[in-house]
């Protein structure tokens, strides 16, 4: 039928109907992304909040403080869109303290021991804000800065490219670092980061995305009925201060042996040294890998069977630090009043391991200069029935 002949068509069958069997004769709507304000920072820089739609039911609200995800709508088998990430409703709350909701986390994600590390014969001094160790950056880290934000959409996708430059010395990390992160949501309903950066000194660098998921939605349970799989043999045993020991250890025979689905639930309150000291899950996970690049892998799976969504992890990366929201604790009102307590949330933050500034064994994470770092990791969302 011709173009012209099909919209007459279109038009008297809409005039037939009520009013809102109409949307079933619409097309998809298109990609969107929309900006509005969102406060700003106490000294002065003002933080926007952008909408990003695909054309499949999800819509991703971002922040450019700290690049975070405040919400993430997905729908379930019914079709019926749910807030699958944990977060505050309000700027200020997000100010006030955060466990890294929903956000950026840089120079390096996860711990350094002691807060020290030595790179070309210079021994380097950084925060240490998590008990003896360093974490996440430091105390103003990435998760803590405005970013620069461009919006973007494509035909295929809608998204946002932030930049941010670290500044030399930056908590106490050497050179002056040009990271950006490129958020995109895709219509098969994928949530991409590709991360890139550049320095002009030695560095270490170690980005990553801290959103808490709940696939039931609103944050309202505990994740504990999530079942799992993760594409690792081996994990990264602790001490007690969550330090890398250094040993791949084997999952085989231990509750974190994931390669075939488990519950989360399931073995968390088992009698197991590296759960003591986790408090359950907060482990780093060898991603298996065939060769030797650099490929996408799927590094996990998380399906939550009420709703039936499900969540895929790809990442280039070589780890995957699997955390079950232990350090919840009933304290942080989130989004709607909503109480987080414990594990009411987990996060899948892919990674180079835990500390490797100081572990010679483990792969690095010092970008030179001259050189490009480059990282991707896409959550894509999907259900079953
Ligand atoms: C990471 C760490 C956890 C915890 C959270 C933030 O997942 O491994 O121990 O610090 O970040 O609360």
């Amino acid at each position: 039928m011709r173009h012209d002949a099909c919209l007459k068509v279109l038009a008297i069958a809409m005039s037939l109907m009520p009013i809102n069997s109409c949307t079933n004769l619409m097309p998809p709507p298109q990609p969107s992304v929309s900006q509005a304000p969102f406060g700003a920072t106490p000294d002065g820089k003002t933080v926007s909040v952008y909408t990003l739609r695909n054309r499949n039911g999800m819509e991703a609200r971002i922040i450019t403080y700290g690049g975070v995800i405040l919400s993430l709508k997905v729908p379930d088998r019914n079709g019926k869109p749910g807030d699958v990430v944990l977060g505050y409703d309000s700027l200020p709350a997000y100010l006030a303290s955060s466990p890294y909701f929903g956000a950026l986390i840089g120079r390096y994600g996860n711990r350094i021991a002691r807060g020290r590390f030595t790179l070309d014969g210079r021994t380097y001094t950084l925060a240490t804000n998590n008990g003896p160790n360093h974490l996440h950056g430091g105390l103003q880290g990435f998760d803590k800065v405005v970013w620069e934000a461009e919006p973007f959409t494509t035909p295929d996708s809608v998204g946002i490219i932030f930049r941010y430059t670290s500044t030399d010395g930056e908590e106490g990390y050497p050179g002056t670092l040009r990271a950006q992160v490129v958020y995109n949501l895709t219509n098969d309903n994928a949530l991409m980061f590709d991360y890139t950066a550049s320095t002009d000194k030695p560095t270490p660098v170690n980005l990553t995305q801290h959103s808490y998921f709940n696939l039931a939605g609103d944050g309202a349970r505990d994740i504990l009925g999530h079942v799992v799989r993760v594409n690792a043999d081996r994990f990264t045993p602790v001490d007690s201060t969550l330090i890398p020991t250094g040993e791949l250890r084997s999952v085989v025979g231990t509750p974190f042996d994931f390669r075939t689905a488990h519950a989360i639930g399931e073995r968390i309150g088992r009698d197991d040294e590296q759960l003591r000291f986790g408090l359950g899950y907060d482990h780093n996970f060898v991603l298996n890998r065939t060769g030797v690049g650099r490929d996408l892998v799927l590094a996990a799976e998380v399906h939550e069977p009420t709703t039936g969504r499900v969540m895929e992890i790809f990442t280039t990366e070589p780890g995957l630090q699997f955390y079950s929201g232990n350090f919840l604790d009933g304290t942080l009102r989130g989004k709607g009043g909503v109480v987080y307590r414990q594990r009411y949330g987990f996060a899948m933050e892919t990674q180079h391991f835990p500390d490797s500034p100081n572990q010679a064994a483990f792969p690095s994470t010092i970008l030179r200069p001259g050189r490009e770092y480059r990282s991707r990791t896409i959550y894509r969302f999907s259900v079953r029935p």
